[in-house]
């Protein structure tokens, strides 16, 4: 990994250096996710939801970080998913939703556009719709129609809302067939990943895993491969590296990669500086596993740093929300390297409300 200990006391994360650029602190609410899912578990529960059969199974609506808890829950379930469970994330239901497929309406600040296009198709098909969310025009549209609305506490950046949309995902999926009881090993993770917090948090050493990282990625690119169960975890750490650090990222998965990818790598430091980061799981088969230390070296002398990166845990919960928090940290650490406040996200709300001819 890449990172001399120069550039350590250069490049320094120390609690007082965070907090002078992290103005919003953004941090506390990446370090709540082990309490922000116990929170979650209670929120599910207050909605008081009793069970329903849904045999079509389940499409998780919604955009952005209100998107990933979808994506999250359907890969941790895994062979576990007992019908289809789709995240959608675009303004029209798949053509397969019938009456009997739950469309959860999944939107932090109950306002995007795409998401209430959802609720009003899944409404006009007869599916069984919940939704979850902080309030707005999705909460006013629910409480109205009768829809039951999983509520999230307010203040939160819609992406630091990621535990309490996978946690609403799974319970969902529970409650309507379509996925098991996930409580225990939910509150379990939270546990574990207290420890990783205190790992990989502001107040970790300078030489922490998610310090060290940051070091190595604060002026790359980063392009970022998952795969199985790292996918959707692939994807949630470019976004980050999008909205918390603003800098480009980019992200693929195995084994495609290695027929198309590959070869784009071979004239790439040419075009700019290009850091690989892999992510690993216990579960990856062997042979993806061959595929991530051969392309990594394959491509290693056009990369500014390579890294691959295992998630850690038992449980799925674990390991996918280890994955998580490592990547919202370091993010926030690469924002912090760049100077920039890793919180507003301006440009989505001037992107909205010019849509919104306002
Ligand atoms: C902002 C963020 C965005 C929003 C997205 C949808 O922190 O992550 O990706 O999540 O624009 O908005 P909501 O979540 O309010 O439906």
């Amino acid at each position: 990994m890449a990172g001399s200990s120069s550039e350590t006391t250069e490049l320094r994360l120390d609690p007082v250096t965070i907090q002078a650029v992290d103005a919003s602190d953004l941090l506390a609410d990446i370090v709540g996710l082990p309490e922000h899912l116990r929170d979650a578990l209670w929120k599910v529960e207050s909605a008081n939801l009793q069970p329903w059969d849904s045999p079509g199974g389940m499409v998780v609506a919604g955009m952005g970080g209100s998107a990933v808890g979808g994506a999250l829950a359907r890969a941790m379930l895994g062979d576990h998913a007992s019908r289809p469970i789709l995240a959608s994330r675009t303004y029209g239901l798949p053509a397969w939703t019938t009456p009997d497929t739950t469309v959860l309406c999944s939107s932090y600040s109950g306002n995007t556009e795409e998401t209430l296009a959802c609720y009003e198709s899944a409404g006009a098909l007869g599916a069984r719709r919940v939704t979850v969310t902080s309030g707005g025009h999705l909460a006013e549209l629910a409480r109205a129609d009768g829809v039951p609305v999983i509520p999230v506490a307010g203040g939160f950046q819609p992406r630091a809302a990621v535990a309490y949309m996978t946690v609403a995902a799974l319970e969902v999926a529970r409650l309507c067939g379509a996925g098991p009881r996930m409580g225990a090993e939910i509150d379990v993770a939270a546990d574990y990943l207290e420890q990783l917090v205190v790992e990989w948090g502001a107040d970790s050493a300078e030489d922490s895993e998610a310090k060290m990282l940051a070091r190595a990625l604060h002026d790359s690119v980063p392009c970022i491969a998952g795969s199985g169960l790292t996918s959707p975890i692939a994807y949630r750490w470019k976004c980050q590296f999008n909205e918390n650090a603003k800098i480009p990222a980019f992200t693929h998965e195995l084994p495609e990669l290695d027929h198309n990818e590959l070869v784009g790598w071979q004239d790439a430091s040419a075009l700019g500086r290009f850091a690989a980061v892999f992510l690993d799981d216990s579960d990856t088969p062997p042979r993806v596993k061959e595929r991530i230390a051969l392309t990594s070296e394959l491509i290693g002398d056009q990369a500014t740093s390579t890294h691959v990166i295992e998630s850690r845990g038992r449980t799925t919960v674990e390991r996918v929300f280890s994955l998580v928090l490592l990547g919202d940290l370091l993010s926030l650490y690469v924002a912090v390297l760049r100077g920039t406040d890793p919180t507003p996200v301006d440009v989505i709300e001037t992107l909205k409300a010019r849509l919104a001819g306002t």
